[in-house]
């Protein structure tokens, strides 16, 4: 039998009205506050992730499904299954020319995201991302509205008692301050730091921060190299970023934690980065990921122009939300005139009404079993009810029938 691949889901029956419920909210709630939905290819050129992304990135390095297409001819191109949104939406952004509009220019989208990762809970090769992007803004009040809308779509899924976590990188000189900082007080420990963290000293030093590995979080432990990572390097116009930006979101109601080792494990951000986590999730605690992006349209060839932005996990949200329920059909046919029962069926549904009909003409008790299961009501469309004109409607849940003579008093 062939298999689905490791990491990929099919999704289907109960849990697609649950994946369903969370678009309609995502939808509803991006719309409300202004947010386009955009729908970008899954596929790009490998150097758009290789450069966007960044290339000391987990992801760029080892997470990439890329591949050359057009055989070893001289034009043979290399492309890559999306790993993110983030920089395709910029090189769309940047392609058709978006800048000209004027700002803001705000988008939401929903899609598939690949990543060459070990497969464990709440980590997939194939998963969704909801997410939205904001280009135009670099005032505080754009993080603030980024932020709110995810936490406002998390309340409309009845989420609202996780854990938002906020830090601020800087801009990239006091991230560079940072940077060398880092770097200083880590380097006598270096020999004890993961083989991955060796990696990241020279190309990525903060990425270090996030690292879960047992060693470098005893290091992390050791006090001078706590003062140095608790310690503010941000430079007085970043401080007032971050400083009026937590005060819209007291003002909001919108709690959040300083984590100052949250660091984020893509390479655009500046400023503001977020994650919004709930502990039922386990190790892939994250449900969302995001954070201000203000040099990434310049870097891949556009105007410079501030970004802000953030991506959900669909599974991981799906894992945390209240399973929804297959809806009730509003009728369901019951027949053994076949001809009758489908042609009632294509006036009602033209009318709106979710309405199946049996197409086997099976014995009506079995007709009637199926329906209790699955619709409000029943129509038994018998011969009498034929040669006479009228419909015969039983209450599923009630039990009680009743006698209709129009079609218009069905609707
Ligand atoms: P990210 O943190 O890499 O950020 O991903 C965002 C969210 O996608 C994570 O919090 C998690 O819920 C989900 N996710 C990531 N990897 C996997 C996986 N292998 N399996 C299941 N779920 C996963 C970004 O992708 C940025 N583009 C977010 C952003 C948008 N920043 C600014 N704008």
């Amino acid at each position: 039998m062939i298999k689905a691949q490791r990491g990929t889901k099919d999704i289907f029956g109960e849990e697609s009205y649950t994946w369903q419920w969370i678009l309609n909210n995502a939808q509803n709630v991006f719309q409300n506050a202004g947010f386009q939905e955009i729908k970008t290819p899954i596929f790009e050129a490998t150097e758009l992730f290789a450069r966007g992304v960044g290339d000391s990135t987990d992801i760029v390095n080892k997470e990439m499904y890329t591949f050359q297409v057009g055989g070893i001819e001289k034009n043979a191109t290399s492309i890559t299954l999306r790993p993110e949104n983030t920089a395709g939406v910029v090189r769309a952004f940047i392609e058709h020319n978006i800048v000209r509009q004027s700002p803001p220019q705000k988008f939401w989208y929903f899609g598939p995201m690949f990543r060459y990762e070990r497969p464990q809970a709440g980590r997939q090769r194939q998963f969704h991302q909801v997410g939205v992007e904001m280009f135009g803004i670099k005032e505080p009040s754009a993080d603030a509205e980024v932020i709110m809308s995810a936490v406002e779509f998390l309340k409309s899924v009845g989420l609202d008692n996780l854990e938002v976590e906020l830090n601020t990188l800087g801009c990239p000189k006091c991230k560079n301050d940072y940077r060398n900082s880092i770097k200083e007080i880590l380097k006598p420990h270096l020999e004890n730091l993961c083989d991955d963290c060796k990696m990241r000293y020279e190309k990525n030093p903060l990425r270090i921060l996030d690292c879960k590995n047992e060693d470098c979080q005893k290091i992390f432990e050791i006090k001078e190299v706590k003062n140095v990572i608790l310690n503010d390097y941000i430079c007085d116009e970043c401080k007032d970023h971050f400083d009026t930006l937590t005060k819209y979101l007291d003002d909001l109601g919108i709690k959040y934690q300083r984590n100052k080792l949250l660091v984020r494990g893509l390479d655009y951000y500046n400023r503001t980065v977020f994650e919004i986590k709930s502990s039922a999730l386990g190790s892939q605690s994250a449900v969302c990921g995001g954070g201000r992006y203000d040099g990434l349209v310049e870097m891949l060839g556009g105007a410079s122009t501030p970004a802000v932005g953030f991506a959900m996990g669909v599974e991981r949200l799906f894992t945390l939300v209240e399973k929804q329920e297959a809806p009730k059909l509003d009728y369901f046919i019951v027949s053994t005139n076949t001809k009758e029962a489908i042609k009632l069926a294509q006036k009602l549904r033209q009318q709106n009404k979710k309405v199946e009909f049996d197409m086997q003409a099976r014995k009506f008790a079995k007709q009637l079993e199926k329906a209790s299961k699955i619709a409000k009501n029943a129509i038994i469309l018998g011969e009498d009810e034929i040669n006479q004109g009228f419909y015969s409607i039983k209450n599923l849940e009630t039990g009680e029938q009743t006698k209709i003579e129009k079609f218009e008093n069905l609707i």
